[in-house]
């Protein structure tokens, strides 16, 4: 699988965003392990907060078919930067990417910013930091 694939994958899934507020459609196409690609597009609603960003749209959808290992992200929007993504979604990803994971970050032009899950979200709350309890 080529990072132009997912990229295309990400693309392809942002034009089905739901951004009636925002009008700011933002795409991601998550490769599981075994190779089946979850994408996910931003769906807002009237309650603002309520809205779920593309990221996490592709995570729970992976989650929800039980899948939860994961080799690569990309996430595509029409930004001039490479689209950065939200706490919110650094800290889901954090529970799910392995710190050495790649999630690569596209902007307008298809020009991608690749970093790792940790340079994303260093020093990231863990289950571990509950001890016994998480
Ligand atoms: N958004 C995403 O879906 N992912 C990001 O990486 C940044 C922000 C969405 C949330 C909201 O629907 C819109 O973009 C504007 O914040």
């Amino acid at each position: 699988m080529s990072n132009q694939e997912l990229l295309k994958e990400a693309i392809a899934i942002k034009n089905k965003a739901y951004v009636p507020y925002s009008k700011f459609p933002v795409g991601a196409a998550l490769l599981s392990r075994s190779g089946k690609i979850y994408t996910g597009c931003n769906i807002e609603n009237a309650a603002y907060p309520v809205s779920c960003c593309a990221e996490r749209v592709a995570i729970f959808k992976a989650v929800a078919d039980g899948v939860y290992d994961f080799s690569e992200m990309t996430v595509a929007a029409d930004t001039e930067r490479p689209v950065p993504p939200c706490g919110s979604c650094r800290q889901v990803m954090s529970e799910f990417f392995d710190s050495s994971m790649k999630i690569h970050l596209s902007n307008t032009h298809e020009q991608t910013k690749t970093l790792t899950m940790n340079e994303l979200l260093p020093f990231s709350f863990q289950s571990e930091d509950m001890g016994e309890r998480g």
